[in-house]
């Protein structure tokens, strides 16, 4: 478990350093309207537009939301920060965290079992279903698939209609194996059972709307009245309209079917002001909860009360190591469901028992959750440490997909919760002379160019001045380049990168907007040269150290011979008997085909 680094905090964040970054801001969201498969001569529906809302608690009157509307090209915003849209998936943190309320209140435990609330025969069960506990769901554990098996037809756009109790048990029953379990693989079938079975927890014979248990839990006491399962007619008024994609381009797409059974994996619908209540809420909490609340930087936080104390409660638990699970993966688009994502996983991931994911940029720990439906694609990122919080939202289906790095909303999200460039690079220290060497990491990350994991090198070269070096990158998706990196001010072992060679300059870079834009670029190298983070796009990768200087031919050239002062670093030799102990399997052949 690898995260010292992810619970450092860069000095001096928290001061107020990101100051006016409106301006910033607005070049990011002026970046969004260009990308190009959902510009408007592509077709693409009139509801297609782009939504951001910063939570910043550096604003010069304490926590200050800034709002950002646009559409496509020149298109006006067709929609705005009260208007609701399809949260999908960013329902599950709410499912998590309504749990851990009710475990607070007694009503459930993390171990609860599925089963002993669920009323399905469980003697029918072709596997040990029903001994899945909340836990296990919550953190992706469960072994159940990603869907539904024998989800129906959609009805009024929503594909988990009419999955009713029946039905859930009888596909319950049905699983043959849960061949997963134990093991990170994000399932919405897992998420929707565990919603009903909260429902059944808190009243088994007249259970309530997986919807009242969240407005009574979460909603009500941050007052997000904006935010529901169900609409009255003036309600729905504000829904904003998702774009469909691929072959129903040009057409609308929005679930206005009832659910059933499901609803916990992804049935809430949102608006930017309700989230962004929601995210001061959680970067309070993530803050420490520091009492009493200082209205100068806290300003406009829900009234105290009970439910708020409890739910403040439930998100520090949610924001903590407590029950966290360190095997895990973000889940962006298509990519996670029914994927088994590669662990440990590269970017130091992990998720808690809110169903948080943590990662770090630039070092810092980050919270984030993004959802996607047909029509909508999101993301909420968040992190006291940065002082910032960040939505951000399309209601295109997702443009600009990269990768495993979401659409272009999600990745907006990661950006604009860090901000503008802060680091400063250090006044020139001309006379002092320059220690020449050559350091080789390595590390995955998260493929901007395939829906993989990608292979990083970066290498980092002395230059004649000592606060100059030259970073290399090269990746397996076939991006990287070369930049000069500065050395940064203030923070021991940070360098600040001028260009964008993470994704280098070619094909998918040029792609890709937000790539031309000033962002935070930094190499962080640990102390003794163990470890290095590389952040670009929002996020570090994280890096491991090869070798350094002569050392890297031996490792390169697989030469063995010690050389003075340099320990060999590869492996120790080996007899061919040694490596082939059956002395029949991959026998070298020598000559013939
Ligand atoms: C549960 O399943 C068993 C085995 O099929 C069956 O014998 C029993 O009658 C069922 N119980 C109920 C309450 O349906």
């Amino acid at each position: 478990m690898k995260l010292a680094l992810f619970l450092s905090v860069l000095p001096g964040l928290a001061t107020g350093v990101y100051g006016d970054s409106e301006e910033w801001e607005r070049e990011l969201v002026d970046a969004w309207t260009t990308i190009g498969d959902c510009s408007p001569e592509t077709g693409i529906c009139e509801g297609c537009g782009f939504g951001a809302a910063v939570v910043d608690l550096n604003g010069p009157d304490g926590a200050e939301t800034r709002f950002y509307n646009a559409g496509p090209g020149e298109r006006e915003a067709p929609w705005g920060p009260q208007d609701t849209w399809e949260i999908a998936s960013i329902t599950k943190p709410f499912t998590a965290v309504a749990t851990l309320i009710l475990e607070a209140e007694g009503v459930v435990t993390l171990d609860s079992a599925i089963g002993d609330f669920l009323p399905c025969n469980w003697t029918e069960a072709n596997s040990q279903v029903a001994s899945v506990t909340l836990l296990e769901i919550i953190q992706h554990q469960s072994g159940f698939p990603a869907q539904p098996p024998d989800r129906g037809p959609s009805v009024g756009g929503n594909p988990f209609a009419g999955y009713t109790e029946d039905r859930l048990c009888a596909s319950l029953l049905k699983l043959n194996g849960l061949p997963t379990r134990g093991r990170y693989s994000y399932s919405n079938y897992a998420y929707g059972t565990l919603g009903y079975v909260l429902t059944l927890a808190v009243d088994s014979e007249n259970p309530p709307d997986y919807e009242d248990i969240i407005k009574e839990k979460i909603l009500v006491p941050l007052e997000m009245f904006d935010t529901s399962v169900t609409y009255d007619e003036p309600g729905w008024d504000n829904a904003a309209v998702g774009c469909s994609r691929g072959l129903a381009r040009g057409q609308e797409t929005i679930r206005l079917g009832a659910y059933e059974t499901l609803q916990g994996n992804g049935a809430l619908r949102s608006t930017l002001e309700d989230v962004s209540k929601y995210l001061l809420a959680a970067l309070y909490v993530d803050a420490g909860m520091p009492t009493p609340i200082d209205e100068s930087v806290f300003g406009g936080l829900p009234p105290a009360s009970d439910e708020i104390t409890k739910l403040y409660d439930a998100l520090a638990i949610a924001h903590s190591l407590e029950n966290a699970a360190t095997a895990a993966c973000t889940c962006v688009s298509n990519w996670c469901e029914g994927l088994l994502c590669p662990l440990p996983n590269p970017n130091n991931e992990f998720i808690t028992s809110g169903g948080f994911e943590g990662y770090s940029s630039g070092g810092v720990g980050t919270w984030r959750k993004s959802g996607d439906t047909g029509g909508y694609s999101s993301r909420v990122a968040y992190s006291a440490a940065k002082g910032r919080a960040a939505v951000a939202v399309d209601t295109c289906g997702g443009c600009g997909s990269k990768g495993t790095a979401g659409s272009g909303a999600q990745r907006a999200a990661l950006l604009l919760v860090d901000g503008p460039p802060v680091l400063e690079p250090v006044e020139s220290m001309e006379d002092e002379p320059a220690e020449e060497f050559y350091i080789l990491f390595t590390g995955d990350a998260h493929s901007h160019n395939f829906p993989s994991v990608a292979q990083v090198n970066v290498e980092v070269t002395s230059t004649e001045d000592p606060n100059v070096v030259t970073v290399a990158l090269s990746s397996s998706d076939g991006t990287g380049a070369t930049s000069r990196a500065v050395r940064a001010a203030g923070v021991d072992g940070a360098w600040i990168v001028e260009e964008p060679i993470f994704m280098g300059t070619g094909w998918g870079a040029s792609s890709d907007p937000f790539n031309q834009l000033d962002i935070p670029r930094t190499l962080i190298i640990s102390n003794n040269w163990d470890t290095a983070t590389y952040q670009d796009m929002g996020a570090d990768v994280h890096l491991a150290y090869v070798c350094d200087g002569r050392r890297c031919n031996d490792r390169i050239l697989g030469n063995n011979e010690d050389e003075e002062g340099f320990p060999s670093l590869g492996p120790p030799e080996k007899s061919e008997d040694e490596m082939f102990p059956s002395g029949r399997v991959g026998k070298k052949r020598v000559g013939g085909p």
